[in-house]
């Protein structure tokens, strides 16, 4: 499954905003100097990349979804973005670092093929700085998902992500040929409010390649159930939470 899939853009970008939200900390460990050279692998709309170059480093955002460049383009016209996929590209000059928030759970095809590139892409003791969906991410919504599908007859369903381990991605990182200098692995439940039909809009905005092929008139009552399903762990009174689980790191090119 690929990692541009990421549901539809303005939705992405006004209801899901803090997925650049909670990237800040991430530009934190990333601490880029002026002048360095960084690649924002996974970009979106280019909130990172544009905080990325207030900080006076020359970055590069790249991501799969031509909608999500586009947009980027045009909220930042005089920052550099360009189409490319993570499993396939490289760059003519290696750069300082490479940033990835919030993507690299997407590009789920080979993760190994994915650091490989990105080691390419950085000169020796250049930093991978990341945060993606670690195991057990999304889990109560997942098992919802399974359970509604089950219900409904439905083979189950083909996750489109990579949720790793801690232990699996530091082995991946050290056989890729970097040092691990800091990995975290946490719970971070994230609101959901400005979703007003909770996890079935989830499924909708993120979730968008499991409902594919299935029959139009299904789709609603199956959603509706997941809602039913997810709501005892996810809905508060406050609105509904998504049960993510975080893996940051900070890890080296050797
Ligand atoms: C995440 O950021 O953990 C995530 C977002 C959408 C789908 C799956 C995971």
């Amino acid at each position: 499954m690929r990692w541009n899939a990421r549901g539809v853009t303005s939705a992405y970008d006004s209801s899901f905003g803090y997925v650049s939200a909670q990237g800040a900390p991430l530009v934190e460990l990333l601490d880029p100097r002026p002048g360095e050279r960084v690649l924002d692998l996974g970009c979106g709309t280019g909130v990172l990349t544009a905080e990325v170059a207030a900080r006076g480093a020359r970055v590069l955002g790249i991501d799969g979804s031509p909608g999500m460049i586009e947009k980027a383009l045009a909220q930042y016209p005089g920052l550099d973005f360009i189409i490319g996929d993570g499993h396939d590209f490289s760059v003519a000059q290696p750069y300082d670092a490479v940033l990835s928030n919030a993507a690299l759970h997407w590009m789920s095809r080979d993760p190994d093929l994915v650091i490989g590139n990105v080691r390419d892409a950085l000169q020796p003791g250049g930093r991978f700085v990341a945060e993606l969906g670690g195991s057990g991410n999304c889990a109560a919504l997942i098992a919802a998902v399974s359970t509604a599908w089950r219900e409904y007859g439905l083979r189950e369903p083909e996750l489109p992500w990579f949720f790793p381990s801690p232990a699996e991605y530091a082995s991946r990182l050290e056989k890729g040929g970097f040092a691990v200098r800091l990995l975290e692995y946490f719970d971070r439940p994230t609101s959901l409010d400005e979703c007003p039909d909770g996890a079935a809009d989830w499924v909708r905005l993120f979730g968008a390649p499991l409902l594919e092929g299935l029959p139009g008139d299904i789709v609603e009552p199956l959603l509706r159930r997941v809602n039913e399903l997810a709501a005892p762990a996810l809905r508060r009174e406050t609105g509904w939470m998504a049960d993510y689980v975080r893996l940051r790191f900070a890890a080296v090119r050797r």
